[in-house]
């Protein structure tokens, strides 16, 4: 029953702009900015991952507000010989608090396997980052009925045992549902999220149930209120809607 005494985990919203963004889009910083001030209250902590160019740019343009700046990837090694990477502690020099690892759209482009996002994970950690780790299944997985033992699968290869609910995040996302409009029911996201924070408790104890589980795939603002009031998601890891900070602040005030 010490799960039911520790209050949920303040939420936050992470914008994954993915390759998308040019130094203008500072701007859509700044309105974000603008407009969680004029909100007074903020129901939740913000964050934005652009690609790695605008790192900086941001992290500038970001300071002095509730605006954190963080990467999509990071590579497993400190430095070293290996061309067009970037590591935790250059995202670090940069001004980024977090990395995203694991996203699907690596593990696919990139052939990322379990064992490298935990390396990437640990890598994280060792620079004082926040690692964002994401799991999610299949369509073909998910018609198969194999969702949690897939997910169940990439939480144990995935976090590290270092993991605690001060550096670590984890992001549900359905490769099905990211970038294409559709989402699970929200019975299927309770279902998950229920099962990924099982996991986590029974491996970090009282700490796991206080690490953020993130939805992600397909919220918007319209469904954003529903998809953010279902036990143990946290918060949510936004793609398409995070671009333009309207629709972006739309997910934040529905916390
Ligand atoms: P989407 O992307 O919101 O555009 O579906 C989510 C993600 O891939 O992080």
């Amino acid at each position: 029953m010490a799960q039911a005494k520790i209050k949920q985990p303040r939420p936050i919203i992470i914008g994954n702009w993915k390759m998308n963004g040019l130094k203008a889009s500072v701007k859509e910083v700044r309105a974000l900015d603008k407009a969680a001030k004029a909100a007074g209250r903020v129901g939740a902590d913000m964050m934005i991952c652009p690609p790695a160019t605008l790192i900086s740019t941001l992290a500038a343009a970001a300071k002095g507000s509730k605006i954190a700046i963080g990467s999509q990837d990071c590579h497993m090694n400190a430095s070293g010989a290996h061309t067009g990477d970037i590591s935790a502690e250059m995202v670090r020099d940069l001004g980024g608090k977090a990395a995203i690892v694991g996203h699907s759209e690596r593990r696919t482009d990139h052939g990322e396997s379990d064992a490298m996002v935990l390396a990437k994970a640990k890598a994280a950690h060792l620079a004082g980052l926040t690692a964002i780790i994401c799991v999610g299944e299949t369509e073909a997985e998910r018609d198969a009925g194999a969702t949690l033992r897939v997910i169940g699968k990439q939480i144990k290869g995935s976090v590290p045992d270092g993991a605690t609910s001060k550096n670590t995040i984890v992001a549900y996302e359905p490769v099905w549902a990211i970038g294409t409009g559709r989402t699970p029911t929200l019975a299927e996201v309770a279902e998950v999220h229920t099962f990924i924070r099982k996991k986590l408790v029974a491996r970090f104890g009282d700490d796991g149930a206080k690490i953020r589980i993130l939805y992600g795939g397909s919220m918007k603002p319209g469904n954003a209120a529903e998809l953010l009031a279902i036990a143990h998601v946290n918060g949510g890891l936004v793609g398409g809607a995070s671009l333009k900070a309207k629709d972006f602040f739309g997910i934040i005030s529905a916390c």
